[in-house]
């Protein structure tokens, strides 16, 4: 490991869940200031209509604005194939630098490509503010940040350790859950084993967060759990399966995996950071379908 845990370093974090889609939105707090971070945002999108809304993006504000908190970063675990991101709604009105891994420019690569974006679309991910690569670091007040990159679900995912919590992005579920899909284009279930057994190198009693939960078996929805509990009962990954195992069943499974509802508006606006594509003459932006492509 790169940088130092930092267990003593105990930030203060608030889940907001987003019913439609199932995402964790999370809000990290520095104890010992009023810096914070917002990580994976929601912004509402009814699709059949072609409309969007900000209404879980307005609960962040709302909690931000009355404790009086300053928004230094608005992160994005990984390009999200299931929601919209709402960060740019976010910096406009909170104010925060937008980051993502590095590795957002081969997504903007690959999905360039599959949604036929122009020239004018950047693939070098100059929308965003700051591009983590691994064991990279930040601050948030006076907590220190460190970056794994933990690809396999996508290129692009990263997680971040702040103090004695990390934030998994979709490289990990609840251990009732198990992982995440690995088949999207670029995903890959080899390379999403190695990243979980990185992740699980972290101190066993470090919290972990994940940025999707869907309750499997009528339980009640949860986000929080612990490396050791991982270790000891993730059901994809726990009790030693071999990585050629993990493959194997992974590809299985991903194969009878609907794509995300929202995958087609989601990818287009979150490769532009959260931006919606540029209007045309007649001032209105558009949602591409590719058909026969995903
Ligand atoms: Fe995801």
């Amino acid at each position: 490991m790169s940088h130092i845990v930092d267990l003593a370093c105990q930030p203060e974090v608030t889940a907001f869940f987003d019913g439609e889609t199932n995402t964790i939105s999370y809000v990290v707090k520095d104890p010992a200031s009023s810096a914070c971070a917002v990580i994976d945002s929601v912004l509402d999108i009814d699709y059949a209509a072609g409309r969007t809304s900000t209404l879980q993006a307005d609960k962040i504000i709302a909690f931000v604005e009355k404790a009086r908190l300053q928004v230094e970063w608005l992160i994005e675990t990984h390009a999200h194939a299931d929601h919209l991101s709402a960060a740019p709604y976010l910096q406009e009105r909170l104010g925060g630098k937008l980051g993502i891994g590095e590795q957002i420019t081969v997504v903007q690569e690959t999905f360039g490509k599959i949604f036929n974006e122009g020239t004018e679309f950047q693939r070098d991910g100059s929308q965003f503010d700051r591009l983590f690569t691994d064991g990279d670091s930040y601050t948030i007040g006076g907590m220190s940040v460190f970056t794994m990159h933990t690809p396999g679900h996508t290129p692009a995912c990263m997680t971040h350790v702040i103090g004695n919590a990390a934030f998994v992005g979709d490289t990990l579920f609840m251990p009732d859950s198990g992982s995440a899909r690995a088949d999207f284009p670029g995903g890959d279930a080899g390379i999403l084993f190695d990243s979980i057994q990185k992740l699980l190198t972290l101190p066993p009693q470090m919290r972990l967060f994940m940025c999707h939960d869907y309750g499997p078996n009528g339980r009640e929805i949860q986000w929080e759990t612990t490396v050791a509990d991982e270790l000891a009962h993730n059901i994809h990954v726990g009790g030693g399966r071999s990585r050629e195992d993990f493959i194997r069943f992974r590809t299985e499974r991903d194969a009878t995996l609907a794509m995300p509802r929202l995958i087609i508006p989601s990818i287009q606006v979150n490769i532009r950071a959260g931006d919606l594509p540029e209007p045309d003459d007649s001032g209105t932006r558009f949602i591409k379908v590719p058909l026969n492509k995903l």
